[in-house]
């Protein structure tokens, strides 16, 4: 496949934009090479600015469960933008936008609404730390919740200590109030609550990791950490960035039947527009500004365009079918996979639902970020270029997962289990 005009395109952001992008996996660092620049997308696939089509698996990291312009979507987008763009006041859509969600996540009795995930988990640890009166956060090596600073760290030297921060520009100070475990051990987590549970105002997780491979926990480790957040007096924040709304209409949580205290939520609400929203019992919600002294605010909060792409994205979903339709490209992929596993142990994956995560390796498919095969990393990073010239557009990392949307049909997912098996053997 030809790619120069991307390629000179990229030329003129990397002059004007730092790595050329606005998103740093965005830049293909992990895969080489030049990122493709799209022209337009609709339904399960793109055209870049050279003329090719490809299959879109990476769908704007999750947003797309219903496929690129969505006819409804847009619809309510062009009526919506017709009204104006933004009003920096109160419309009625917020309200519907936020109706919606709560719906499907009965614990939860208010939202407030913001522009992405990262300011979403942002308000979700100030709220805890108001309602607590407590500093310390806990979260777990391999899970990502945005780029906000007190996220931005990494284990330190020894377990239950505090992390040290994984970006510059994030003072010690920030990491200092922030504990970094592994996923998938019961004894770690028991061990850190002992000593630090009373300091600790929330542990914040993705109750099903989807940032450092798809690392799905035992529903026993999460039954014990929300026994030990009770017992603590600690607030358990689901991050469900990624899965919300992904797998059914509704969070992760009522999935495994254990209720968070707050919840953050993001992509798919928006449709594709920059839409994030806390969501949580009003006795927490009402700490929020001007109701209570936990300040958070603003400029493009509810934006109404975005409110409309989501609500329209959400109305689709409740119509029903989409989840099914998912579920059947799924088995698809899975019968695919049996298929072209015979002589190729590394063919492996882990689904779940419309989230798909290949480990290209011939061991288990991991559950912590630690047992993650560097074999399989590299063996996806190698074949990426190879898949993309058969038009096949992945996630530029083999740290990312996969996506389904509802407008892929049997043979594309088919396809690309054929193009994996075939590309990715013999490299890496
Ligand atoms: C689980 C999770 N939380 C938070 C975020 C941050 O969201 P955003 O990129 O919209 O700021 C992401 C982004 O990928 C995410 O996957």
């Amino acid at each position: 496949m030809e790619r120069t005009r991307s390629r000179q395109l990229f030329d003129r952001a990397s002059g004007v934009m730092p790595g050329g992008v606005n998103s740093p996996v965005r830049a293909f660092r992990s895969v080489g090479g030049t990122p493709v620049f799209i022209d337009r997308a609709e339904g399960a696939t793109f055209s870049d600015v050279d003329g090719n089509d490809y299959v879109d698996f990476c769908l704007s990291w999750g947003p797309l469960i219903l496929g690129h312009s969505h006819p409804a979507v847009v619809e309510a987008v062009r009526e919506a933008a017709g009204r104006g763009l933004s009003y920096g006041a109160c419309h009625a859509t917020e309200a519907d936008l936020a109706g919606r969600v709560l719906e499907a996540f009965p614990s939860m009795e208010q939202a407030r609404m913001v522009s992405s995930g990262t300011e979403a988990v942002m308000t979700a640890l100030r709220i805890a730390r108001g309602a607590t009166g407590r500093s310390t956060i806990l979260k777990f090596e391999g899970g990502y919740h945005g780029h906000s600073d007190a996220l931005l760290v990494k284990a330190g030297s020894g377990l239950a200590t505090f992390g040290t921060s994984s970006s510059l520009g994030v003072p010690e100070g920030f990491a200092r109030d922030t504990l970094v475990l592994p996923f998938d051990d019961v004894e770690v987590l028991e061990d850190a609550f002992e000593r630090r549970g009373k300091d600790l105002a929330c542990v914040i997780v993705e109750p099903l990791p989807g940032n450092n491979g798809l690392l799905e926990q035992r529903t026993e480790w999460l039954e014990r950490l929300r026994a030990l957040t009770r017992e603590h007096g600690t607030l358990l924040v689901f991050d469900e960035v990624i899965s919300g709304f992904r797998l059914h209409y509704g969070g992760y949580g009522a999935r495994v039947g254990i209720e968070p205290d707050l919840v953050t939520l993001g992509k798919i609400i928006g449709g594709g527009m920059p839409v994030g929203a806390v969501a949580g019992p009003r006795r927490l919600m009402k700490l929020l500004s001007p109701e209570g002294g936990v300040y958070q605010a603003g400029t493009l909060s509810g934006n109404p365009v975005a409110m409309a792409a989501g609500l329209a994205t959400l109305d689709v979903l409740r119509g029903g079918g989409v989840y099914e339709r998912l579920e059947a490209l799924g088995r698809t992929f899975d019968d695919a996979m049996d298929e072209h596993a015979q002589g190729r142990p590394w063919l492996r994956a882990r689904r779940i639902g419309s989230l798909i995560w290949f480990h290209l390796d011939e061991c288990e498919v991991p559950r912590r970020a630690d047992a993650v095969s560097g074999r399989a990393i590299e063996r996806f990073n190698a074949a990426y270029h190879a898949l993309l010239d058969r038009g096949l557009y992945l996630p530029p990392s083999g740290y990312e997962v996969v996506l389904l949307c509802a407008a892929h049909t049997d043979e594309q997912v088919r396809t690309l289990v054929a193009e994996v098996a075939r590309q990715a053997e013999g490299v890496g």
